[in-house]
């Protein structure tokens, strides 16, 4: 069976040989396709990096506009799949509404489940760059018992997203231009990040010939996990309970996850590859500041995540483990001042990361190296033994 190493988590493993994204985690750079984030979110566009991340290169105008057109023209959904939303219960939880929907898309489109056909998965990734957005803004529309709003395809994909989550059939919905470039700030920054879980997951879906959709819904229930990127949620609840419960005191706070009572941890803290202040949460605190200020909200809830961040980033067990905030960290209350739900937030991930996920799956199945992933393990049961009749035992 040759030698095997026991690596749990992966930490020292390499997957792949990827092309997308570069991190270094002790410097706290990272880039996508060779160009900086810092840049990227400064000047370019969610649909323009999506378009970087899926085909490698910048586009030219003309490439621009056809793959936004493109997009453009995909993003109703289906009638019949429209009533999947009625069968979910009304509190259900909206990532799991995601990827339900998500998946479903394998039964509408079955002229697009062919991994290795190129005009299939070239339709496949506009559906769900342009469906994906509908379906997000529906699974809000749900929860709150409001009608469904068709797409308007003479708007943004992100002004489309704002007015199908928050307009009503019955008054116009003006999208603030600074709201939406937020956001869409905000989309960027979460476009990709190498090999992180849930985009291991599409790979390892995708690696067993599994099509675009399947690999996509099983990464989307990945990043719904508390540790990834249900995080976010998980750093508002944490505000929201020092604020009510511990009255503010984010002394006493910090002190607990230090002594590891019930394995608490400072949400939004920590990442497996930064050692080092993450390069999204820099840009997010800033524009946490910028979109109050402009909102005209003033959240004390930011008052709490700033005191909470100074006094980890000068404490010795922070230091010395090298924990930083996370991109999660301030992103989420950014979208409270903007009215999302605490349960969106993720979904907002998921919206970002979708691009990175599609690049990922694509490069995998062009890759000659690809194999189907199959991890091996270190058998720790117990050695050979009979089977002992019910009778006997
Ligand atoms: N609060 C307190 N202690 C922590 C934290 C934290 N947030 N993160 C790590 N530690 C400690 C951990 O207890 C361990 O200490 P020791 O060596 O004494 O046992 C040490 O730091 C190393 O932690 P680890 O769990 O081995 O590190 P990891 O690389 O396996 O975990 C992580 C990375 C992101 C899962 C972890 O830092 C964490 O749980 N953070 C909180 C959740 C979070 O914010 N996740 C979002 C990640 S960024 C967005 C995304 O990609 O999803």
């Amino acid at each position: 069976t040759g030698l095997v190493t026991y690596d749990p988590g992966f930490n020292s493993t390499a997957s792949c040989m990827s092309k997308i994204t570069y991190i270094d985690g002790d410097a706290g750079i990272l880039e996508y396709r060779g160009i900086p984030i810092d840049q990227l979110a400064e000047k370019s566009t969610f649909l323009e990096v999506s378009y970087l991340l899926i085909y490698g290169k910048l586009p030219t105008r003309a490439e621009f506009d056809a793959f936004t057109t493109k997009i453009s023209r995909h993003t109703l959904l289906h009638e019949d799949l429209k009533r999947f939303f009625d069968g979910f219960p009304r509190d259900a939880h909206p990532m799991p509404v995601l990827s339900s929907a998500v998946s479903a898309l394998s039964t509408f489109y079955q002229d697009s489940l062919d991994p290795f056909d190129e005009d299939a998965v070239e339709l496949s990734t506009v559906r769900l760059m342009a469906k994906v957005f509908t379906i997000a803004a529906y699974a809000y529309k749900k929860s709150v018992g409001q009608p469904f709003l068709y797409p308007d395809n003479s708007q943004g994909l992100v002004e489309n997203f704002l007015r199908m989550t928050f307009g009503l059939p019955a008054e116009p919905y003006d999208v603030d231009p600074a709201f939406a470039r937020a956001l869409d700030i905000l989309l960027i920054l979460h476009a990709d990040h190498e090999q992180n879980c849930s985009t291991s997951t599409v790979r390892l879906v995708g690696s067993s010939q599994a099509n675009l959709f399947a690999s996509i819904s099983a990464g989307i229930n990945a990043l719904f996990g508390p540790l990834h990127g249900g995080a976010n949620q998980a750093v508002l609840e944490m505000l929201e309970h020092i604020r009510t419960a511990e009255n503010g005191n984010v002394e006493a706070f910090v002190e607990r996850v230090k002594g590891r009572e019930q394995g608490a941890r400072l949400m939004g803290f920590g990442h497996r590859v930064y050692k080092n202040y993450d390069p999204r949460a820099r840009i997010v605190k800033q524009i946490a500041d910028e979109v109050l200020i402009k909102l005209g909200v003033s959240d004390p809830l930011l008052d709490i995540a700033k005191a909470l961040e100074e006094k980890a980033l000068a404490d010795s067990y922070f230091v010395e483990r090298r924990l930083y905030p996370n991109v999660d960290f301030y992103t989420g209350v950014i979208y409270r001042a903007m009215g999302f739900p605490t349960r969106m937030f993720t979904v907002l991930f998921a919206l970002g990361r979708l691009p990175g996920w599609i690049a990922h799956w694509r490069e995998m199945m062009n890759d000659p190296h690809n194999k189907i992933g199959r991890p091996r393990q270190v058998y720790i049961g117990p050695a050979k033994r009979d089977y002992v009749p019910i009778a006997q035992r």
